[in-house]
């Protein structure tokens, strides 16, 4: 009885440590810290103050506080010319499939 007793206590302890750790990889598997380092190249365009760059004037879409799963899509539709922007293509194909999911982690962590 005491056996099964401190069995289940240790037991609890466990499921609470487990509930405590963060979510599995797989739900969230980008690294917002490695994503951070990674957008500095994109706050030329996307970071510019009314979202137009300057010449030729054409409008930039804001990505920061972006959906984690649109952010992902869009960048691989990009990276795999089936969405169609010569500069949006140039920049996701200097991208890895992780680093893609790091920015999507950082910019979708941003809360404007
Ligand atoms: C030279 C300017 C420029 C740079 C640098 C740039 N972008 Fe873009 N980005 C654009 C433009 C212009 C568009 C709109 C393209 C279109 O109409 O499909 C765009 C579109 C996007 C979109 C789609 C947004 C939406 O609402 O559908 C994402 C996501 C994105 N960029 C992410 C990035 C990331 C991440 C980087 C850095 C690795 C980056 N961009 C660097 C100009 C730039």
């Amino acid at each position: 009885m005491l056996r099964s007793l401190l069995l289940t206590a240790a037991l609890v302890g466990i499921a609470s440590v487990a509930q405590a750790a963060p979510a599995p990889a797989a739900q969230h598997p980008g690294n917002a810290a490695t994503g951070r380092l990674l957008v500095f190249t994109c706050h030329g365009c996307h970071g510019i103050p009314g979202y137009r760059y300057a010449y030729p004037n054409y409008p930039i879409p804001k990505i920061a506080g972006q959906h984690y799963d649109y952010l992902v899509a869009a960048l691989g539709e990009y990276r795999k010319d089936q969405r169609a922007n010569p500069t949006m293509q140039a920049q996701a194909q200097a991208l890895s499939e992780q680093d893609i999911r790091d920015i999507a982690a950082y910019l979708s962590s941003i809360r404007k």
